[in-house]
């Protein structure tokens, strides 16, 4: 199929692109390039530009033929969407909607779209089932659900199928090692307990150990990059083989608390990581972890890299070889 990536310069997009073109897949890439990176995309058409700009959307459409979008294109932190959410509506509700006209006034009616487990807000079930009620706790969240919503009614009255691909942690880095994760401010635990390995942090800080949680720490669902690529490109199969609209979770089903995360990390760098206890962070639910049995029942998706070490073998991998990112 010919597809177009938004976003796809950055993390999860990037590790995307590679799975689809190694699926033979035709390939291009928007992306501003404000938090991805033009070293991640290499060898695939590449368009400098933003999911906003319906012009240039609808050019690409028609020059490349696309049958496909798949939009990563979105702010993604949690924390600074409590502190600036225009931005987060205006990013991810505003241009997502704009892409979504373009679509539909193009004809481009297959849609695999990057949401997230903050849909759920605190979780009143674990593990956390699609039909589990969404009431978001930040922007972020908030804006995915958002255009969700809009593209559900969007099917109904156009015919645009979607899959909404609700991840939980992502994490880990291209088996190969050419691509990684590199964002800029690092929020994320497992790159930063691996840059504290590395000296370029001094240590790592553990938001909050008052949790009820085995051992106090907050419980996440890590899943690897690579395996979630994978799900982009079932999801895809399935919409060209005529799937109905759908949404799906995307994790291990295992949870790991920051303490577990950072002992696997010891045992995979072999040495010690400095930490330091500090308070809870603001909106971080308790425990996160994924019911992931729709995906694979209905798409026949499977994890192909479960375990957390190696997961974090994957990411140590890619930020011991680039400690300075793709700036290396
Ligand atoms: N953590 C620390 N110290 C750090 C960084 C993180 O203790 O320096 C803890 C967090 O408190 C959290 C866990 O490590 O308990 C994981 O934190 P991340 O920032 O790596 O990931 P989040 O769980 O906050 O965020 C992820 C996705 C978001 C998504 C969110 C859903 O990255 O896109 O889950 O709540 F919105």
């Amino acid at each position: 199929m010919n597809i177009l990536v938004t976003g796809g310069a950055g993390y999860i997009g990037s590790h995307t692109v590679l799975e689809l073109a190694a699926r033979e897949h035709r390939v291009v890439v928007l992306d501003n390039l404000t938090k991805g990176h033009r070293a991640a995309v290499r060898g695939i058409e590449f368009v400098h530009g933003d999911t906003g700009d319906t012009g240039l959307l609808k050019d690409i459409f028609r020059k490349h033929q696309i049958e496909a979008v798949v939009h990563f294109a979105a702010s993604s932190l949690v924390g600074e969407s409590v502190r600036q959410p225009a931005g987060y509506y205006y990013s991810n509700l505003v241009k997502g909607l704009a892409l979504l006209d373009a679509m539909v006034e193009s004809g481009v009616l297959r849609l695999v779209f990057s949401s997230t487990a903050a849909v759920y807000g605190e979780p009143v079930e674990i593990p956390i089932p699609e039909e589990h009620p969404t009431a978001p706790t930040n922007p972020y969240g908030a804006t995915k659900l958002a255009l969700e919503g809009a593209m559900r009614w969007y099917d109904q009255a156009y015919g645009l199928r979607y899959a909404s691909l609700r991840y939980f942690n992502a994490a880990g880095a291209d088996p190969a090692g050419e691509i990684g994760e590199d964002h800029n401010p690092e929020t994320h635990l497992i790159p930063l307990v691996l840059k504290s390995a590395v000296g370029l942090i001094p240590h790592l800080e553990v938001f909050g150990a008052d949790y009820p949680t085995p051992d106090g720490t907050c419980v996440r669902d890590y899943i690897h990059v690579s395996d979630l690529a994978a799900a982009h490109v079932l999801a895809l199969d399935a919409l060209a083989g005529g799937a109905a609209s759908s949404v799906y979770n995307l994790g291990n089903g295992n949870g790991y608390s920051v303490l577990e995360v950072i002992k696997a990390a010891e045992e995979v760098v072999g040495k010690p990581i400095n930490i330091k206890y500090g308070p809870r962070r603001q909106g971080d639910p308790a425990a996160l972890v994924a019911g992931s049995r729709k995906i694979m029942d209905e798409l026949g998706w499977r994890p192909r890299f479960a375990d957390l070490k190696t997961v974090i073998e994957t990411a140590w991998r890619w930020h011991s070889s680039h400690p300075a990112g793709f700036d290396k």
